[in-house]
């Protein structure tokens, strides 16, 4: 099995659900450019049934980028999946992800139905949907609570129906990353025909373990992750396209691949939180504020020892300029000489000490101490 993982980013779809996050068609087109920039295999641009603005945007996606393969959503009905098939129609590679809920909940509360009814209209779906593109991924929502006997009955009856990807979703963000890796790899030991398709995760990040479920997933035997920049979609999220790459390649020793260019991770980051109007937290890994930001007297004196000490990253690596030593009132003397030294001021041990005394002063008022304080300071 290749090691190659394929990054599916749905930014677009799943990750502009999120209220308030909406797109025009024209900033969709700035963020897929850029995305394919990043290298993502999958762009998933909308889903095109929903609106005619959405159909309008996998329209334009599809004309504006040629690497990834662009993709449309569709639930399993037929008007869905012909209008996600009419929206790609200048795609150079086109998929359309059409699918429907697999759990038992799913299957009685949202659709009143029974299991073999559900199957035979994946079946049918993914039939309908292959006379449009050779590229049909199937996915079964709510896969994270539904029956594990039947997943694979339906995963086996898709791929045989001409699915090429199929899409087992932790919906609502349930599983442990145990339980979700023991599931992926339940189906890979049971699903006679699963070599003549990938298998994809797609997590949801309620208890906020949407991407170690996602690195459980790629461990059993997945090679598509599907996630967003900054980790934004329904609810508590989708599973952090920086996150799952950057723990791949921290982790060389897993062996994983990804054709993502890294050193964008931070722009795109950047250019999603601006034109969603959504911050990202300070603390958030790899693209947060603080990610690089080293504040504790204890941590900033090891920093500055060897970067290795408090960094497992290089931020260059993620497109972020440098690390920061933020001065606060838990600074020590090594952070407070480093600083004065980088503005041009060096001083002998006692005077250090002497302005180090002032510094805690003005820092227990301030909360940071800038460059600007440091010169008025030693002034
Ligand atoms: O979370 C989910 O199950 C989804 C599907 C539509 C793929 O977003
Ligand atoms: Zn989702």
């Amino acid at each position: 099995m290749s090691n190659r993982i394929y990054i599916f980013d749905t930014t677009l779809r799943d990750g502009e659900q999120v209220p308030g996050c909406q797109l025009t068609t024209d900033e969709k087109v700035q963020v897929a450019v850029q995305l394919e920039l990043l290298g993502v295999d999958v762009i998933e641009a909308g889903f095109p049934v929903s609106s005619p603005g959405d159909f309008r945007s996998v329209v334009e996606i599809s004309k504006a980028v040629t690497n990834p393969t662009v993709c449309a959503l569709s639930r399993a009905v037929v008007g869905d999946i012909d209008a996600a098939g009419a929206a790609l129609k200048h795609a150079k590679r086109g998929r359309i992800h059409t699918g429907i809920g697999a759990s038992d909940i799913h299957i009685r509360n949202k659709f009143g139905s029974t299991r073999d009814a559900i199957l035979e209209q994946a079946v049918r779906a993914v039939k309908h949907a292959r006379g449009y593109v050779d590229d049909v991924e199937f996915y079964a929502e709510d896969a994270g609570r539904a029956d594990l006997d039947f997943l694979c009955r339906l995963t086996e009856a898709v791929i045989s129906a001409g699915a090429t990807v199929v899409n087992i979703p932790d919906t609502t963000g349930y599983c442990l990353p145990g339980q979700y890796g023991d599931k992926i790899k339940y189906i890979y030991n049971n699903v006679p025909n699963v070599d003549k398709a990938t298998i994809s995760i797609h997590c949801h990040n309620d208890l906020g373990l949407a991407t170690a479920n996602s690195l459980a997933g790629i461990m059993g035997g997945a090679r598509q992750i599907e996630c967003t920049i900054n980790g934004i979609g329904e609810r508590a999220g989708n599973t952090s396209l920086e996150e799952v790459v950057m723990a791949m390649k921290v982790h060389k020793e897993l062996g994983f691949e990804t054709g993502i260019d890294t050193t964008r991770l931070y722009p795109v980051s950047q250019l999603v939180s601006g034109l969603m109007r959504m911050p990202v937290q300070a603390n958030k890994a790899i693209v947060g504020r603080n990610a690089f930001a080293h504040s504790s007297g204890i941590h900033q004196d090891g920093h500055l020892k060897h970067t290795e000490n408090y960094e497992i990253m290089n931020p260059l690596d993620v497109g972020v300029d440098k690390s920061l030593i933020i001065l606060t009132a838990r600074s020590g003397r090594h952070a407070l000489r480093h600083r004065l030294e980088l503005l041009g001021y060096r001083y002998d041990k006692p005077t250090l000490d002497t302005i180090y005394t002032r510094f805690l002063d003005m820092a227990d008022v301030r909360k940071e101490v800038n460059d600007k304080d440091l010169m008025e300071l030693v002034r």
